[in-house]
Formats: C-alpha cells, sequence, structure tokens
C-alpha cells in the first residue's frame, strides 16, 4: 500500500471530550517531534460554529487545559504551526451536503477518517462517505479508525461489524483500544518471547494464580452521563483488562505479524470461561449524587470476578480479576503468582512462603518487575522480598515513550493493524462479557478509599489467596 502519498486526516468530533484529552495531545506531540507526515492536511469537525480565531483559541484551550493525562508546557511556535494544520468544518453529520463540502475539500489521495464522535451518528457517517465516494480512493487508501467500546454487547457489536463491513474492507479498519498502543503492554510481548528464561515458566506446572487489577483512587468526575450508562465492566473490563490478559497468556506467534499475533490473543478471548456465580458488583458510596448520574443508578463502579482460560497451558489455574474507581490506589497491572517450591529450604526463616510474583505495570510507575526473596546484608540469615526491575522512568536511554494516541496514529498511517482489534476479537470479548452478566449480580456499596465490597475479599479468599495490594516500592524516581 502507498503510504507516502500526501494524507487527509479528517476528525469527526474533533471538539468531543476524547479529542480534547487525547487526540489533539498526540497531534501536538507529533508536530513537536517532526513525525507528523508532511504535507498532511488535518480535517476537524464538529456541530458548533467556530471561525477560525474561535478554532484557535480552542485547540489551544484543550491543549492547556484538559492535560491531566498528558501534562507538558505547550510551546507558542509548535501550537501555531499545528494550528495553521488544521481546517474546521462545522456541520451536522446527519447532512449529507456536510459531506459534499468535505469532499471539496480533502485534497489528498490518502484518507483518515477518525471516529471521535457518537456511535450513533455512525450509520449517517458511514451512508454519506459512500454516497459521495468518500469510502474509497482511486488514487490512493481510505482508513477508519472506530473508537472503543465497540457495540454495547455482543449483538450490538455484531451488527457494528456487519455495518461496517458493508462500507468498507476488514484492512481498512482500525479498532481502537489505546490499551494496545501502550508500550508497556506490547513489550509483554518482548519480554515474553524476546528472552528465553521467562516464557518456559508461563504455565500450570508453575503458576499458582493470575490477578489482574485496574484500580483508580479517583471517582467519575464529569463523565457520570456517559459512566451512568455503561458502568465498569462495559467501560475498561470489556476491552482494556481482557487484552491485558491476552497478551500476558498467549501463545508465542509464528511471527511478529498483524494475521499471527491477533491470532493468539483470539485463542484467549475465545478460551475464557464464564464463572456466572463468581462475579460481584459494587458501588462507591455517594456515586449517586456525582454530576450527572441517576440518584437511583444501580450501576456498577466495580466488579470483581475470577475465571479460567480453558487450555493446556493454564489448565485450572484460576485467574481474579478487579477494576473500579474510588478504590484505595491507583494501579493497572497484571500479577503472575508464582507457586511456592515444595521444599522450602528457607521456610522456616522471618518470610515463611512469599511467592514470586512477575508483575507487568501498567500505571503508575510502568515497568516490568520480578518479585523475589533475597538476604538481608547481615550477620544473620534473614530474608526480605525485593523487585527485580524494568522501569520506564528509570530508563538510562532517555527513550522516548509515545503516547499510545500517537502510536496507533502512526500505525494507522502506515496501515499496520497488529494492536488494533479484529471483528472476531470484539465479538469474543462481548461473548464472554455477556455470559458473565446474564444474570446481573447484586450492586454491594463499598466505602471510598477502600478495595471494594467485602464479597470481592471473599471470592478470592474462599480458594485460600488474597487480593494483593499492588506495591509501590518499585520503579519510583
Ligand atoms: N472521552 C473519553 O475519555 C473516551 C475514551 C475512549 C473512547 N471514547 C470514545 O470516543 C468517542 C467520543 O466520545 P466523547 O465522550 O469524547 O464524545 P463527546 O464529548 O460527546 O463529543 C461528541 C463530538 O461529536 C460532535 N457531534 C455530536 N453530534 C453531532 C452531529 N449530529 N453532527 C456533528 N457533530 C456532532 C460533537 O460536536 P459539538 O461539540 O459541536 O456538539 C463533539 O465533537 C465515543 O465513541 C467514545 O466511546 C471516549
Amino acid at each position: 500500500m502507498d503510504n507516502k502519498k500526501p494524507l487527509s486526516l479528517v476528525i469527526f468530533g474533533i471538539t468531543s471530550n476524547l479529542a480534547q484529552k487525547y487526540s489533539l495531545h498526540a497531534l501536538y506531540d507529533m508536530q513537536q517531534k517532526g513525525i507528523l507526515p508532511e504535507n498532511i492536511q488535518i480535517i476537524g469537525n464538529a456541530r458548533r460554529p467556530l471561525n477560525k480565531e474561535e478554532f484557535a483559541d480552542f485547540v489551544q484551550d484543550s491543549l492547556n487545559s484538559r492535560n491531566v493525562h498528558h501534562p507538558h508546557s505547550i510551546d507558542n511556535q509548535v501550537l501555531e504551526q499545528l494550528i495553521n494544520k488544521i481546517d474546521y468544518l462545522q456541520g451536522n453529520f446527519d447532512d449529507p451536503n456536510f459531506y459534499l463540502m468535505l469532499k471539496q475539500l480533502i485534497k489528498n489521495p490518502n484518507i483518515i477518517f477518525y471516529l471521535a464522535t457518537l456511535p450513533d451518528l455512525y450509520r449517517n457517517i458511514f451512508e454519506n462517505l459512500k454516497l459521495t465516494g468518500l469510502d474509497s480512493s482511486l488514487r490512493g487508501w481510505v482508513r477508519i479508525m472506530v473508537e472503543k467500546p465497540f457495540g454495547i454487547d455482543l449483538k450490538s457489536a455484531k451488527e457494528l461489524n456487519k455495518l461496517l463491513l458493508n462500507y468498507f474492507k476488514e484492512e481498512q479498519i482500525f479498532r481502537l483500544d489505546h490499551y494496545l498502543g501502550k508500550e508497556t503492554l506490547q513489550n509483554i510481548l518482548t519480554f515474553r518471547f524476546g528472552n528465553n528464561i521467562f516464557e518456559p515458566l508461563i504455565n500450570h506446572k508453575y503458576i499458582d494464580h493470575i490477578q489482574i487489577t485496574a484500580a483508580e483512587d479517583y471517582g467519575v468526575g464529569m463523565r457520570g452521563s456517559y459512566y451512568d450508562q455503561v458502568g465498569a465492566l462495559k467501560d475498561v473490563g470489556q476491552n482494556h483488562q481482557l487484552q491485558m490478559l491476552a497478551f500476558a497468556t498467549m501463545e508465542a506467534p509464528e511471527q511478529f505479524t498483524n494475521e499471527a499475533i491477533t491470532a493468539q490473543r483470539l485463542k484467549i478471548l475465545t478460551a475464557l470461561k464464564p464463572l456466572k456465580d463468581k462475579i460481584v458488583f459494587g458501588q462507591y458510596q455517594g456515586y449517586q449524587s456525582e454530576p450527572n448520574v441517576n440518584p437511583n443508578s444501580q450501576t456498577e463502579t466495580f466488579y470483581a470476578y475470577k475465571t479460567f482460560i480453558d487450555n493446556n497451558k493454564f489448565k485450572d489455574i484460576p485467574i481474579y480479576v478487579r477494576a473500579g474507581k474510588m478504590l484505595k490506589q491507583l494501579a493497572t497491572e497484571v500479577s503472575i503468582v508464582f507457586k511456592n517450591p515444595v521444599k522450602n529450604l528457607f521456610v522456616s526463616h522471618n518470610l515463611g512462603f512469599e511467592p514470586n510474583i512477575l508483575i507487568y505495570r501498567i500505571k503508575p510507575n510502568e515497568g516490568i518487575v520480578l518479585k523475589i526473596v533475597t538476604k538481608k546484608p547481615g550477620h544473620k540469615v534473614e530474608l526480605e522480598p525485593e523487585y527485580m526491575q524494568f522501569c520506564y522512568k528509570l530508563d538510562h536511554h532517555s527513550h522516548y515513550i509515545p503516547d499510545p494516541y500517537e502510536k496507533l496514529l502512526i500505525d494507522t498511517i502506515s496501515g499496520d493493524q497488529t494492536f488494533f482489534n479484529s471483528a472476531e476479537e470484539v465479538e469474543a470479548q462481548w461473548a464472554f462479557i455477556d455470559s458473565l452478566i446474564s444474570q446481573k449480580p447484586q450492586i454491594e456499596l463499598y466505602e471510598q478509599g477502600s478495595w471494594g465490597p467485602k464479597a470481592a475479599i471473599e471470592l478470592i479468599e474462599a480458594d485460600g489467596r488474597t487480593w494483593l495490594e499492588p506495591s509501590m516500592d518499585f520503579c519510583k524516581v
């Protein structure tokens, strides 16, 4: 495919929360680093009327004030260069005339349509792109980026896949879950399959169990109207966490290609066992009084469940997954907890049984660490747990770590779908989630700043195990 030809990037919903928080920051970074393709034309679309000056102010405000996820100061010269590359086209996505104006404005043979807008509008957008002939390009290629969540259940995801495939070919469709653009997640593959010493241990012979945590120490904020419709499980459980699990447990792909890697992720996603009586839902106290939340809301802000992967490698290894808001600590990680040796030479010493744990930490203090037992320096044989660590923050090479949105935009430009979801993957994820909650669990209230409801603790303690307290002792600056 020809990726050298000039590119038009069309962002439907340039004024969205998503664009303000992520997309505009990614574009700014790319402009600053000189990796925004030469001759790129960016067209931002939304409903609100904005003249050139108002749009420039909007971009500047977004970059300056909405950068909690991406804190850095804004250089005015870079900002101006970026703004000069963006045309704002106001219009209603329901209006066929809008697409005629868009067609006139697009001047390049290669085109990316980025849907940073509401899924209800997709059908109209696809239909109108087709009617105006913008769904394909005779002189180049057309690609479409679709954000997560992809549908709201299996049925709607299937319908959306069908709808997309009515208008575009699979190789044109980039289903985006920004977790797949994270360095830490991608590095799991290198860690596991680029080194020879860890992978032989990743199986039921050595692993006791796996824990996956996505904990936030803050609440729903101003996103109440969206979140209250969706809930924690569909917001992060159907996508980010299942992908974390897939990266940590998939078999080695035969080659480092999109087809081979996606096929291995899919094998894990289709092998997950939904255990309907091993799921707990919670809601933090005070959630119902948050802005734009239904005062009688029964939406979960926390979930915990147990599952298994139905294959030989992970036979009978329990996997415990939890995520929630207003919890004790901010931490997103996968922990592989190893079995203790039957004969432990040091079991009578002060630590007793202390398992080795391999931790893929996505945030904060990103890195890959191995919890080990060491001898405390001194005259006695005393043991203490320590971490062997690979940490991004302590990187002595001072590598540049791209933001996931930047990484995924670059991948889309080069036509690489490796770190995007296939149609089968999103459907497998929904199939698992749908059956997990075919009988909706009762909501239990939990205290803000806790680790969720009591039932979540009982879920794991019933198996003689406990949730790990995410450690902040490694990868600190
Ligand atoms: N926000 C996040 O953190 C986040 C994270 C991951 C994925 N996502 C996904 O990103 C997408 C956008 O979500 P969001 O919450 O950021 O949306 P949002 O803030 O509600 O923004 C919607 C955008 O669409 C435009 N729009 C709405 N109706 C329109 C119409 N009829 N014609 C033209 N423009 C119209 C709005 O323009 P006006 O401003 O002019 O009304 C605005 O730019 C969704 O698919 C969501 O699931 C969001």
